[in-house]
């Protein structure tokens, strides 16, 4: 493909985000690709991998305990997207350190680790079990601190509705990973992004990654109900697009923090426009779901 005058980033190139050095500016989302092990079979018929040129691969969210996840039905297909409930379901931080975190780094793959929890301590404490850990891995770059799940101690509104309790969840892992690029995943499902974006700055994030799925519910015709048994889920794909570069645009005009743009997006011109508004790299979700191929492809065509 030809590029546009104004493109003059390459997406392959390296570039620093806090105390890290990127090898590139094309990942992939969390939760599209597992933890970022399963496409190491793959192969194109050239010998292309679904993770050549990548830039960092976001681990499905990892929780202190395992969880099993919500009930089925979880994932919807629609013309345009998906909406999913998976509900968190991991191996819980143990296994990923005992049997993932390892192996992903004996494959090199550049990895952004995923958490959540369900108060803000265990930020913290997660933080430090990873630094304990894998303190000398040179392929772990960071953690990306997903603030789209219930806060229990605060009545399980979710965290990253709160521009204070993002602050402390920020402060809390900050302070157990001084070394390691910290980004915070933001929800589109609030009024203001951008404070809550300007508040992780503040607290010491060194991104912000936005967005994370949008509420969303489809009914089923033959009974009536709603597809998933939690009747709302997280609407995903090419239907969030204009939604994502929006809530990217209000943050990179109204708080100073860099943000990695996710949402919709399954082709290089689409990564495209994130980098127009001042994105510095983006995540492919929903389409790598479809085609684990897609990330790797946009960063081929964007170098
Ligand atoms: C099946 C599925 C599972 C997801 N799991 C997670 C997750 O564990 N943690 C998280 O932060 N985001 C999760 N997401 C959200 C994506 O990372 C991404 O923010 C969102 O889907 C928007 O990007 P997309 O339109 O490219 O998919 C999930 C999305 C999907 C579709």
């Amino acid at each position: 493909m030809s590029l546009p005058s104004w493109f003059t980033l390459r997406a392959d190139d390296s570039f620093q985000l806090g105390p890290r050095l990127f090898p590139g500016r094309i990942w992939t989302a969390s939760g599209c690709f597992s933890y970022g092990l399963s496409g190491h079979e793959m192969k194109t018929s050239q010998g292309g991998s679904p993770y050549s040129g990548l830039g960092a691969v976001v681990t499905k969210t990892v929780t202190p305990q395992p969880r099993s996840g919500n009930p089925m039905p979880r994932l919807c297909e629609l013309p345009n997207g998906a909406i999913n409930s998976i509900g968190l379901e991991n191996v819980g931080l143990d296994a990923f350190l005992e049997n993932v975190l390892p192996r992903l780094e004996e494959l090199a793959v550049p990895t952004v680790v995923s958490l959540a929890a369900t108060v803000p301590e265990e930020f913290g404490l997660m933080s430090q079990r990873l630094q304990e850990v894998a303190a000398g891995f040179k392929h772990w770059h960071g953690v990306e601190v997903n603030l789209s799940c219930p806060n229990v101690a605060e009545g399980g509104h979710d965290f990253g509705r709160d521009p204070e309790t993002v602050a402390s969840c920020v402060a809390l892992t900050r302070a157990q990973l001084p070394d390691r690029a910290l980004l915070v995943k933001l929800t589109p499902n609030v009024a203001d992004i951008a404070s809550l974006a300007a508040a992780a700055g503040q607290a010491g994030a060194d991104a912000v990654s936005a967005i994370n799925t949008v509420v969303g519910l489809d009914v089923d015709l033959s009974t009536g109900r709603p597809v998933l048994p939690r009747r709302f889920g997280g609407y995903s794909g090419p239907g969030v697009l204009p939604i994502a570069l929006a809530k990217v645009d209000e943050i990179v005009n109204k708080a100073k923090v860099p943000v990695v743009g996710v949402g919709g997006i399954s082709t290089a011109e689409e990564a495209m426009k994130f980098f127009a508004l001042g994105a510095v790299a983006v995540q492919v979700g929903t389409a790598q779901m479809r085609d684990p191929f897609t990330a790797a492809d946009i960063a081929r065509q964007l170098s």
